[in-house]
């Protein structure tokens, strides 16, 4: 087919007139790139699981706020993007809400008060509720723990 010169013209008018939602498939093209495997999402987690630790022990509450907003986004994403395990029974949603929430939850409020001792107990509560998952879903060879030793060179806490 022959088009105009005005055809693409009116296209691309019409489309910016609609927003980009005009498009048909535009949702599935925006969802159809990488999604980021449960483990990895997991791996994430656990490096923000780290630094979370750092900023507690240097008081950085600034830090510490945004990295237990970073834990919601990623458990958050864990869920949407994988409401099932091949390998677990439980809808994995309902697994992270069960484990993490009222651990999170309370993180929040310690950082929040800027209370290095409930921020350390509630530490090791988060940390005993992702071993506590990963043990009720057979991965309890996933074993997390406090930080031993600060492996992020290149961040100031
Ligand atoms: C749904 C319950 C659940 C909770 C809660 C949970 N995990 Fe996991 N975790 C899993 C599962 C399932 C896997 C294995 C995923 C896979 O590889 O398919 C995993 C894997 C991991 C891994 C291994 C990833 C790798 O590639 O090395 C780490 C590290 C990890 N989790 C850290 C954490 C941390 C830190 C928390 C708490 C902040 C946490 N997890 C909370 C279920 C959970």
């Amino acid at each position: 087919m022959r088009a105009t010169p005005t055809k693409p013209i009116m296209a691309l008018m019409l489309a910016s007139l609609l927003g980009a939602c005009a498009h048909p498939g535009h949702h599935e093209r925006e969802t159809a790139g990488f999604v980021p495997g449960l483990g990895e999402i997991m791996a994430q987690t656990s490096t923000r699981h780290a630094k979370l630790w750092f900023a507690g022990q240097a008081q950085n509450w600034a830090l510490a706020a945004y990295e237990v907003d970073e834990l919601h986004e990623g458990i958050e994403d864990a869920g949407k993007y994988h409401p099932t395990h091949k390998d677990i029974r439980q809808p994995i949603p309902d697994l992270l809400a069960q484990y993490l929430d009222q651990p999170l939850a309370a993180l929040d409020q310690a950082v929040k008060a800027k209370n290095q001792q409930a921020f350390i107990a509630n530490y090791d509560k988060l940390t005993a509720a992702c071993n506590a998952c990963h043990q009720a879903t057979e991965f309890g060879f996933n074993v997390v723990a406090r930080p031993s030793f600060n492996p992020f060179a290149n961040q100031a806490f």
